[in-house]
């Protein structure tokens, strides 16, 4: 719901079509989902380093960083998870807007708050991809010590444990760190956008 009235759209002269022309790439987001500690942080990460090679303008929103800063006053209810993707979503539409590849990596537990994204872009411009790892083997990775924070009662509220995680239906990829190896998982992130022509 807005708040605002009296407001109007004052669009800029420079497209995002000649935004994307000068950079010699499409410009999407790519949002990835999954459990604590499946791997989403990890996999953006090296990703973003082999695009930015390949010459790509890219840009990565992680989780706890945006929580540092513009989503700090949200804390982890449903409500705020919610508030947050929604957020989230719009940042990185204005980074698509921008030109930008944008790589996103937020559990975003809800299926109907990564919708809510995929619907505030353009069809090819929102591409899911589930980082699935099973909860067993995240809990013993616990790469942040959270889960078991968690499990001890420390920590409520958390993915897997007391709050649900709400698998994506239909994505666009899916990654399995069980089973991948992490420069698999990035070759086939690589390999989806050349086969689908965001590259070039
Ligand atoms: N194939 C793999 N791909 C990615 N990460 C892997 C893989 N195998 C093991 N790992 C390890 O799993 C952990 C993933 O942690 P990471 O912080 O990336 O998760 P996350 O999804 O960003 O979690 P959070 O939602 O808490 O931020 C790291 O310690 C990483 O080294
Ligand atoms: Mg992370």
């Amino acid at each position: 719901m807005s708040k605002s009235t009296n407001i109007s759209w004052h669009d800029s002269i420079i497209t995002k079509t000649e935004r994307q022309t000068k950079n010699k790439h499409k410009s999407a987001i790519l949002w990835f989902t999954g459990l604590s500690g499946a791997g989403k942080s990890t996999i953006t990460v090296e990703l973003e380093r082999k695009l930015y090679q390949l010459g790509i303008y890219t840009y990565r929103l992680d989780g706890d960083n945006i929580r540092h800063g513009l989503n700090k006053n949200l804390g982890f209810s449903p409500e705020d998870r919610t508030e947050n993707i929604r957020r989230i979503g719009e940042v990185a539409k204005l980074f698509v807007d921008a030109g930008v590849l944008t790589l996103t990596a937020f559990i975003s537990p809800y299926r109907e708050d990564r919708n809510q994204v995929r619907a505030l872009v353009a069809e090819r411009e929102f591409i899911e991809v589930y980082v699935r790892c099973s909860l067993e083997a995240c809990e013993h990775r616990d790469s942040k010590g959270l889960y078991q924070k968690a499990r001890s009662g420390e920590i409520t509220g958390f993915t897997g444990i007391d709050a649900p995680y709400e698998e994506p239906i239909n994505p666009e990829l899916t990654i399995d760190t069980e089973e991948q190896s992490l420069d698999e998982a990035v070759q086939q992130v690589i390999n989806y956008l050349l086969e689908n022509e965001y590259l070039n």
